[in-house]
Order: structure tokens, then C-alpha cells, then sequence
């Protein structure tokens, strides 16, 4: 099992201001782990991984195979928590550039994402790209009534309907939603398509290890049971209430800290571009559970080195109300060398050679220390490589250091009161009933 730690030692924090909050963090452990299998409190994903139903899962990979086998795309239709983890695994353990790829080299289905934006361009686009491809859709909604997807899903139900006919379309849409509730839950039993329970007690953000993410990841050819285990591995883990043995913990007591001193922003920063995903839903992860009662830490992202030639000036010598958290992945899974030339017109002979993945290295070492210096404070999360397991055991870790850093906050980390706002408005000017 490939492990992850956390390194502290350039972020401006003592270990012993760490150990103040023990005896909180402590609390705050007993708290949510007796509440951990109530079915009225949306901390369902915190023992998922050794709780999840076997049955549901050998379903996720009976349809997977069916997708896989007659489809040449999977349309996933799903906004904020209903799709941003499952693009961030799928991004982070494919080719980089699977939906690319020749049919025969990426072996699996492509996958597209819609209804997380409103905007027609985009989805007359995408129709045009694969009308003529064997296609099959994915919609996930907890709540079975959110804009963004249920626009799509319409259009897109309509499409295959024109192409396949009613019963060919129906075997062909896979709805992932409330066991109960909602519009969503309605139309999936009365066209009788092929669903799959959103747990009620995991909230959508929370819900990446789930049929939400789990069906597509496992269309794309990703081993299931593989991220199951890391994040099995993880949540014995971060099992314990000491949070000397803890480092989810750790990086949650340390956030606070760092917000209390004024480090009102955390980039988190990768030298991956498959883990641009990941740290978009991160940034959802964080900013949805922290950002509420005017308080929380802005999460942003970067991937260096592209933004250390955007933002990275910012960074460097902007207003100093940051700092800045490194996904370091320790081995590469390619390499490639640096070939020696004789006349060295570009001047680069000086890394002949040397491989790229040291080159990458060095140029974090090199920013980090620059950082640091500047007044940004570094935390590192080391993975041993980017994998299934390590995936598991990464979402797992953010996931529970962000309900506790959310607690420490003194806020509800699993509620998001403020995203009703600009539906009512949109509401009220579209002029829908009742609003
Ligand atoms: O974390 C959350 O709960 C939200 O981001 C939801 O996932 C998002 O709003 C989509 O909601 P739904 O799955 O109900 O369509």
C-alpha cells in the first residue's frame, strides 16, 4: 500500500503550538466518530470505505462492463460534488491525454462531463462531437433537482431517444440519485432506467467513493477495488484521536493556525497536470465546507511550473495573506532523459543527462525554498506515486482533515447555505413558479 506523509517543517508552525489543540481535536474526534454510522447526520463517508454495500459495488461494474462494451462515450451529467471527483480520479489515473486517444490505445469509452455549466456553445459542441458515436449517459444528482444537470439531462435524454428510440435509449441511461427523492428519483423510476443510491447520509462533496464517482471511474478502466482499499488503508489511518499519530489532523490544526495569523489563503499546488482536477475538487471540498459565517481559508489552485510564469509573481511578492500547501509525487511513472548535443545551441547541456522528472524536482526545491523565504508557509503532502490506492487514501485524508479543520472553524462543514442565494435570484428572473 503506497503511503502518504505530511511535512510541516517549512510552515512557520512549532509542533508544539500543534500539540496545544489536542484536547480539542480530541473532542471533536469523539464527536463525529460516535455519530459516524447515524443516518441523520451527513457523515456516512467517514467509515465507507471498510461499510460500503458489496452489492451495489458489483452492480457499479456489471454496468461499467455494459458501458464499456457498447459505448464509444459516457456523458456524465452532474455539477460540483456530482462530478468533480469523479473527473479529478479519472484525470489523475488515465493517459493524459485519454479522451484523445486512438479507440484501440484507450481501450475504454471517452468520458465528457455536462450540466455543470449553463452555457449552450459548450453543449451544442459537444453534441456535434459525438452524435455519431455509440454514447451512453451517466446523470447524477443527489438532490435530483439541480438546474445545471437537469437541462442537460433533458437534452441530452432527447438525443439518444432520437438516435436509439425510447427502449435502446433506456438501456442506455444510468441515473445515480436519492434513494427517494426528488425529480430525478421520479423520472429514473417511471422510464425505469438502471439507478444507483446516493448513501443519505454522505453529502455530495463527500461522495466521490460512491456510485457517483464510482460508475464512470470504473467506465474509464480504473480499478475500483483498488481505490476502495487505499481508502480503507487511510481511514484505519486516521483512525486515531492522538493528534501526535495524526496527520490529517495535523494539516487541519495547522490551517487554523495559519488563517489565525492572517494566512487567509491556501494554494494548493501540483508539478502534475493530472492533478488539475484533483485540486479543483479540493477547492469545492474546502471552499463549500469552510466558507460560511464570514469565516474560512479562500482555496485556491496552481500547477507549477505553468503558473510560476502567471501567478507565481503574485505569489512571490504580493500581499502576504497565503500560503501554500505541495502535492508532491514522488515517482514519476515515465521519464525521459536529457540527450547530450555537441554544438548546445540551446545552452542546456548543462542537464544532459539528467532525467525530467529530477529537472521537475528541482524546480519545486527551488520554489518552495523561494516561497518560504518570501514569506509564503509551505506544507508538503508527499505521495509515494500517483496510483489507485494512493487516490483513495488521498480523498480520504482530505476529506476528514477538512470536517475536522471545518470544526476547529467552528462551522458546520457539510452544509452550504450560501449556494441557495444565486438560485433564488436566477429563479425569481427566470420567473419559475413560486419564486
Ligand atoms: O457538495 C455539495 O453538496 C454540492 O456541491 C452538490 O454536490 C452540488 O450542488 C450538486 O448537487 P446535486 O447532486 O444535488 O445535483
Amino acid at each position: 500500500m503506497s503511503n502518504i506523509s505530511v511535512n510541516f517543517k517549512n510552515s512557520n508552525i512549532d509542533s508544539k503550538e500543534i500539540m496545544v489543540y489536542s484536547e480539542e481535536v480530541e473532542k471533536i474526534h469523539a464527536m463525529i466518530d460516535k455519530k459516524a454510522n447515524s443516518k441523520a447526520e451527513l457523515l456516512g463517508w467517514l467509515n465507507w470505505p471498510s461499510k460500503y454495500a458489496k452489492r451495489e459495488f458489483e452492480k457499479i461494474k456489471k454496468c461499467a462492463k455494459r458501458i464499456q462494451e457498447n459505448s464509444d462515450v459516457l456523458v456524465v451529467i452532474g455539477i460540483g460534488g456530482s462530478y468533480l471527483g469523479t473527473r479529478a480520479v479519472i484525470e489523475a489515473l488515465t493517459n493524459s491525454f485519454y479522451n484523445l486517444q486512438s479507440k484501440e490505445d484507450r481501450k475504454f469509452p471517452q468520458i465528457l462531463y455536462v450540466g455543470n455549466n449553463l452555457n449552450p456553445t459548450y453543449i451544442k459542441d459537444m453534441i456535434e462531437l459525438i452524435q455519431d458515436k455509440d454514447i451512453s449517459i451517466n446523470v447524477i444528482s443527489k438532490s435530483g433537482t439541480t438546474t445545471e444537470p437537469a437541462i442537460a439531462f433533458r437534452i441530452f435524454r432527447n438525443l439518444l431517444e432520437d438516435k436509439y428510440g425510447i427502449k435502446e435509449a433506456q438501456k442506455r441511461i444510468y441515473v445515480t440519485t436519492d434513494k427517494e427523492k426528488g425529480a430525478l428519483r421520479q423520472l429514473a423510476d417511471e422510464e425505469d432506467y438502471e439507478t444507483f443510491v446516493i448513501p443519505n447520509n454522505i453529502g455530495g462533496r463527500y461522495s466521490v467513493l460512491t456510485p457517483v464517482g464510482l460508475l464512470p471511474i470504473a467506465v474509464a478502466g480504473i480499478d475500483i477495488d483498488k481505490i476502495m482499499e487505499g481508502a480503507r488503508f487511510a481511514q484505519e489511518k486516521y483512525a486515531d484521536s492522538s493528534l501526535k499519530y495524526n496527520d490529517c489532523y495535523k494539516y487541519a490544526v495547522a490551517r487554523n493556525i495559519l488563517y489565525k495569523q492572517e494566512k487567509n489563503i491556501e494554494i494548493l499546488a501540483t508539478y502534475n497536470p493530472k492533478m488539475h482536477y484533483f485540486i479543483e475538487w479540493w477547492k469545492q471540498l474546502f471552499g463549500e465546507s469552510e466558507g460560511k459565517e464570514l469565516k474560512g481559508i479562500f482555496p485556491a489552485g496552481v500547477e507549477f511550473t505553468t503558473d510560476l510564469h502567471s501567478l507565481g509573481q503574485y505569489i512571490q511578492e504580493g500581499k502576504r495573506c497565503m500560503f501554500e500547501t505541495v502535492l508532491y509525487i514522488e515517482k514519476e511513472e515515465e521519464d525521459i532523459k536529457i540527450n547530450f548535443e555537441d554544438d548546445s545551441l540551446d545552452g542546456l547541456n548543462y542537464l544532459a543527462d539528467k532525467n525530467l522528472s529530477y529537472i521537475n524536482k528541482k524546480a519545486m526545491q527551488g520554489t518552495i525554498n523561494a516561497h518560504v523565504k518570501g514569506g509564503v508557509p509551505n506544507i508538503v503532502i508527499k505521495m509515494e506515486k500517483l496510483d489507485e490506492d494512493s487516490i483513495g487514501h488521498l480523498i480520504y485524508f482530505f476529506e476528514k482533515a477538512c470536517a475536522m479543520s471545518a470544526l476547529l472553524l467552528g462551522v458546520n462543514p457539510f452544509n452550504q447555505p450560501g449556494v441557495e442565494k444565486y438560485k433564488s435570484n436566477m429563479f425569481r428572473l427566470l420567473e419559475k413558479p413560486g419564486f
